[in-house]
Order: structure tokens, then C-alpha cells, then sequence
């Protein structure tokens, strides 16, 4: 689905990423783990083509996805929920959702609305309220069902637990499991390595722009410099 090689990428001509590898498989939930500044936004704004690559590859379903401009990669089925909850304040659920941008996605306003409601009751419930006045927990929600509005096949996702309550977190992560059981392959970038390592695939150690471990997922959750560099919270 995705594979990356040796890629490179920063900032005012400083790299940051020093040619990182990493694949995901059709159907994989691959989760990408790293302390605070290791890259993993960074990672994830070249694969949505928001910031330029210095050098390596990165292909999607065998295609260069380097050389599609970034509004095009939601048309080959990507989408991408990015760090931080961007929602809009001062729209309702629904608004966020119809404000969108579908006209490069196959998908209808009506399907999106549907699926994202289908998996989100709560959202359903709140379709007029005001995305401010929720909770931090559906302002997630509503930020991962605006990425689901485009039916993506690649889901890339930034950070989905950072500041939520536990139990929000795992409602989170099941929707995830529900997406990748339906077929959607996911590639998620995360501090909160105990859930992340619970649910996913395979797992990825990004560290000051290097990947530094590859993994089972479920191997790391007992692995010794894993627990104490990423899971002290057990
Ligand atoms: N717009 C920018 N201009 C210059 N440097 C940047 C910019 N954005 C990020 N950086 C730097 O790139 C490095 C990687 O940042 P990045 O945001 O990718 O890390 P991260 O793994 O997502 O961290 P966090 O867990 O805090 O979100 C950091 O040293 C950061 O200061
Ligand atoms: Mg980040």
C-alpha cells in the first residue's frame, strides 16, 4: 500500500526525517512511536504532500506519490487526520463535515455523512451543536470523521490520543481496529505507545528522524528498553 524509502525531509534546508524506511501492507495498522520532536508530524505532512521531501521515495499502490500534488492524494484514496483536533469552532458537527473538500473523492456528501455517523452515534446525537462546546474526546471524533468523509482506503492519522481520558482513547482505538478490520490500512503516529502497541500490527521506532526499531507490535509491548523508554505509565 505505502512503502517509503530512505527518506529525507526538514525544514529551511535541515533535515529532520535522515531517510527513514518504512512500509504498510494492505490491510496493516502500522503505528509509528517517538518521543516529542522525534519527526512523526513531520513524516506525516510529506506523505499528505504539505511540506517537500529532500531526497527518497515514497509509493503508493506502486505509483510515485511524491509527484502527486497533495490535493490529488485524497483522490488515490488517502486521508489524514492531523495533530491537534483542527476543527472549526464555530460550525456544528455536521458543518465540519460538509466543509470538507469531496470534489476529488468519489465518495458523495451523504455516504461520507453516513459512515461517519454509523460509526460515531455520538456525533449523530450532536450534528447541530457548535464543535467548540464539545469534548475534547468528540472534538477527536469529529477530527477523525472528517478524515473518514472521503471513504479512505490509507488513513493516516497524528496523535488521536494526546490529552484524552483513557476510556476516550479506547473508544478511539476500537473505531481504529473497526476501519482496519473493514480493510482500511492505517499508519499512526503516537506517544501513547501502550495503546498503540495493543492494537496495531506493526510497530516503528522513530527516533531524532532515524527509525531505530521495526517490530511486531505486540513483541514491544513486553520488550525491556520499550517499557521503560515509551511505557512508564505501566
Ligand atoms: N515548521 C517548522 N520549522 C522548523 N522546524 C520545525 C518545524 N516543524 C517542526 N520542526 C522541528 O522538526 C523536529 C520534528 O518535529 P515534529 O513536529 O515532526 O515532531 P513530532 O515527533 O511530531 O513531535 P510531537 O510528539 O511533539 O508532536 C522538531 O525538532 C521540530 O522543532
Ligand atoms: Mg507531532
Amino acid at each position: 500500500m505505502l512503502a517509503i524509502s530512505e527518506l529525507t525531509a526538514g525544514y529551511h534546508g535541515v533535515p529532520v526525517l535522515h531517510g527513514v524506511s518504512l512500509a504498510v501492507r494492505t490491510g496493516e495498522f502500522v503505528t509509528v512511536l517517538g518521543a516529542n520532536g522525534a519527526g512523526k508530524s513531520t513524516l506525516m505532512q510529506v506523505l499528505m504532500g504539505l511540506l517537500p521531501s529532500m531526497s527518497g521515495r515514497v509509493e503508493h499502490r506502486g505509483e510515485d506519490l511524491l509527484r502527486v500534488p497533495a490535493h490529488e492524494r485524497v483522490s488515490r484514496g488517502i486521508a489524514y487526520v492531523p495533530e491537534g483536533r483542527r476543527v472549526f469552532p464555530a460550525l456544528t458537527v455536521e458543518e465540519n463535515l460538509r466543509a470538507v473538500n469531496l470534489k476529488h473523492s468519489a465518495t458523495s456528501y451523504a455516504e461520507g455523512l453516513d459512515t461517519v455517523f454509523t460509526l460515531f452515534p455520538r456525533l449523530k446525537e450532536r450534528d447541530i451543536q457548535l464543535a467548540g462546546t464539545l469534548s475534547g474526546g468528540e472534538q477527536q471524533m469529529l477530527a477523525l470523521g472528517r478524515a473518514l468523509m472521503s471513504r479512505p482506503s490509507l488513513l493516516l492519522a497524528d496523535e488521536i490520543s494526546l490529552g484524552l481520558a483513557p476510556i476516550i482513547v479506547d473508544q478511539l482505538f476500537e473505531v481504529f481496529r473497526d476501519l482496519n478490520d473493514s480493510g482500511v490500512s492505517i499508519l499512526l503516529a503516537e506517544q501513547n505507545a501502550l495503546s498503540a502497541l495493543e492494537y496495531a500490527d506493526t510497530a516503528y521506532v522513530l527516533e531524532t528522524g532515524s527509525v531505530t526499531r521495526e517490530a511486531r507490535a505486540s513483541d514491544l509491548l513486553t520488550d525491556a528498553s520499550i517499557v521503560e523508554s515509551y511505557l512508564q505509565e505501566l
